[in-house]
């Protein structure tokens, strides 16, 4: 990794205070900089979200002035519009009768980081089975469609998992918003960079939150936020095989494929099989 030697020296007070710290603590230094970069870097990648910097978080206004600075809309799923510039890639092909894992290879690689990381979290705080499977599904529809992507990634998934996971992935979204101090849940830094300072949730989100917030599942959905990480870990490789047996209980892979099985949402597979199609 390249990194900038001014903006790395200016963040420690200039060349000359620099030049008097301790080798080791130069060390230091620059290991928590390149941590902070790798952050930006793997942000960027896998979720397309900057990494917060609390003294310059943006207005709701600030936010959409920038519609018009992208040739994109925010809400266009990772794998249609990659954030990384340049031109789309040929995608590998998938095979005849795809399994979720084969997705989770071949397809999901802007958002698959993430949720793995969220579902490995999940597992070490002990979570329930289907709670981790949530975590590990809870964003991948934003390969698709970013807008209200809990709903989308619900319907995405319905057919193949129980009706609490399905109610986990749709709702997180709402309760992303919305802080519980009894589980430690904090408004998210991320959202005052990525809606501005001063958003408020539009009524449907307050509602949904409302309703959630009494249903008997309420802490199902709520436990996908708490474990819904951003933060990168280098020490932490997550790989799909370590949700294998999860995955193998809790999802229902229909034996024709992903697509194939002629469920009410096959098509919506189809579509991320072969995203290149122009009709
Ligand atoms: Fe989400
Ligand atoms: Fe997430």
């Amino acid at each position: 990794m390249d990194i900038d030697r001014k903006a790395f020296l200016d963040s420690l007070g200039g060349a000359e205070a620099a030049s008097k710290m301790d080798a080791e603590s130069r060390a230091d230094a620059l290991e928590h900089r390149m941590m902070e970069e790798l952050n930006t870097a793997i942000a960027l990648k896998h979720g397309g979200h900057p990494v917060p910097d609390p003294g310059k978080y943006p207005t709701a206004a600030q936010v959409e002035a920038q519609i018009e600075t992208r040739p994109f809309r925010a809400g266009a799923g990772f794998l249609m519009v990659p954030r990384s510039g340049g031109n789309v890639k040929r995608l590998p092909p998938m095979p005849e009768n795809p399994t979720l894992i084969d997705f989770f290879k071949l397809r999901f690689t802007d958002t698959a980081y993430h949720t793995m990381q969220s579902a490995n979290l999940a597992m070490k705080n002990g979570m329930s089975e289907e709670i981790i499977l949530a975590c590990l599904l809870h964003d991948v529809a934003q390969e698709l469609i970013r807008t209200d992507h809990g709903w989308w990634g619900a319907q995405l998934f319905e057919p193949y998992v129980s009706e609490k996971v399905a109610f986990a992935i749709r709702y997180h979204q709402a309760l992303r918003y919305y802080a519980d101090p009894s589980v430690g849940y904090e408004y998210p830094d991320l959202y005052r960079q990525l809606f501005g300072v001063d958003y408020t949730p539009p009524p449907y989100i307050e509602a949904t939150y409302q309703m959630v917030r009494k249903h008997k599942w309420y802490m199902e959905p709520r436990m996908v936020a708490v474990n819904d990480l951003y933060a990168f870990d280098p020490n932490v490789v997550v790989t799909i095989e370590s949700f294998l047996d999860i995955i193998g209980r809790h999802f229902k892979q229909p034996k024709e494929g992903l697509g194939n099985d002629g469920s009410p949402v096959a098509h919506m597979w189809r579509t991320i099989i072969r995203p290149d199609q122009p009709l």
